[in-house]
């Protein structure tokens, strides 16, 4: 009987073993973990916001300070946790972007050359509309400026001042916003590019380039955002219903990123952009909503546009975040395969840009955001900033914006009347 004892014994002190390292192991795992967590600060010491509350203009209540931004950006995600895409049926009289015969699934870009003009993108445009509708007459003619151009060429005509497909009806009208300071030749590659993805799209749209004339030496993007938006929404003629907010140097690469509105929720479109010197995509943090947002008039509202007080790069966009969060919104994105894009920044070579001046004030700036969300914004653009030129083009409207007249020197900026004119094209020479 004993000698038969021992190896039960020992299988149930090996057990016994086994069972206690593997408590030990995963009792020490979580107690580590929980001390790292701990070394994060949840929240900066008060003397820091002190003295971040030093540099900025207005004195701001001290509880409104524990928020550090940066760490609150990196945990927080904007995206909406439960959602659903509109989803129109097929419907020819009010054609949703993803029964359009156009897409073509990842499609190429194309780098002009440096000597592009906005004359010859307007002709590029124009001359294959004025052509009779036949299947023929729209294969493209003048392509000698932009090489490797693919170019799916969709039936459309320019009507009260907007871009539209001569077969359908799109499903709805849309404004393109781009701020821009410089950069000219980001914008011209983004509408080479651009015009072509919404007609593959099938969108009834017009382009509105605002470019910042006044001051030269730092950037309000917010203001011309909020600016070009006032601007449009009073242009009622126009009946837009879908505002799209784009960086200049962002080109999309797959047709099925569709640039529509969503009824419920405010679309970020850019997941992930590539660079085009290390040819890898970056995805950034899940708080951001810069680059492309897609919304509607109401959206646009409800958070009463962007902080007008972010001057140099970086901060508008995170401050329209917080205005989400404010006001119990989120945004959607498209599938991660598909919303993706080129970025044609700085430090790139051939689609170069200088440098934004950095925002140093602008983590500053986000602290408070939220106090601001009425008085700061869409309401009180008109007192900031004026239109000083339309020039009306067939590929784009542009916008020329003094963004601070209260400090412009130059009274004839803040005093004289908008002028309009229709850009007048040079005469076509015939390109073989
Ligand atoms: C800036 C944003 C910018 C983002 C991505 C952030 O640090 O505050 O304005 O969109 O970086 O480049």
């Amino acid at each position: 009987m004993t000698p038969r004892k021992f190896p039960l014994l020992k299988k149930s002190l090996f057990r016994f073993i086994l069972f206690s390292t593997i408590l030990f192991i995963i009792i020490t795992t979580l107690i580590s973990s929980s001390f790292n967590s701990r070394q994060v600060p949840l929240i900066y010491s008060l003397s820091f916001c002190k003295n971040e509350s030093k540099s900025l203009p207005f004195s701001i209540p001290e509880s409104y300070l524990l928020i550090p931004y940066r760490e609150f950006a990196l945990r927080t995600s904007i995206a909406c946790r439960v959602f659903k895409f509109d989803n129109p049926t097929k419907n020819l009289s009010s054609l949703h972007p993803k029964y359009s015969k156009y897409l073509n699934g990842i499609f190429p870009y194309v780098i002009p050359s440096q000597n592009i003009t906005f004359d010859d993108i307007e002709k590029f445009y124009t001359d294959l509309s004025s052509l009779n509708y036949s299947k023929e007459a729209f294969v493209p003619r003048h392509t000698s400026f932009a090489t490797n151009l693919t170019f799916a060429n969709v039936p459309y005509i320019y009507k009260n001042g907007m871009w539209e497909p001569i077969e359908v009806q799109s499903y709805q009208r849309s404004a393109i916003l781009v701020p821009l300071q410089g950069r000219h030749y980001n914008a011209k590659a983004f509408l080479l590019n651009l015009h072509a993805y919404f007609r593959r799209q099938l969108l009834t749209y017009a382009i509105f380039i605002i470019e910042q004339t006044y001051p030269m030496n730092k950037f309000n993007k917010g203001r011309l955002y909020n600016t070009a938006f006032n601007y449009i929404r009073q242009n009622k003629s126009l009946n837009i219903t879908c505002y799209i907010l784009h960086d200049v140097d962002l080109i999309p690469e797959h047709d099925s990123n569709y640039y529509s509105c969503e009824t419920m929720n405010p679309k970020h479109t850019t997941s992930r952009v590539r660079q085009l010197i290390r040819g890898n995509y970056v995805k950034y943090y899940e708080f951001l909503i810069g680059g492309v947002l897609i919304l509607t008039y109401n959206h646009y509202e409800e958070l009463n546009g962007f902080s007008n007080l972010y001057w140099g790069w970086g901060g508008e966009d995170d401050d329209l975040a917080l205005r989400f969060v404010q006001q119990k919104m989120c945004v959607i994105r498209p599938p991660f395969a598909v919303a993706i894009y080129t970025g044609t920044f700085e430090s790139e070579k051939t689609l170069p840009h200088p440098k934004g001046q950095r925002n140093n004030q602008r983590f500053g700036l986000l602290l408070w955001s939220t106090i601001r969300l009425k008085t700061d914004g869409l309401h009180n653009i008109e007192t900031l900033t004026r239109i000083v030129e339309v020039k009306r083009w067939t590929t784009f409207t542009h916008l020329k914006v003094n963004v601070d007249i209260t400090n412009s020197k130059d009274t004839s900026l803040s005093t004289s009347k908008v002028t309009t004119t229709t850009a007048k094209l040079t005469p076509t020479t015939k390109k073989k």
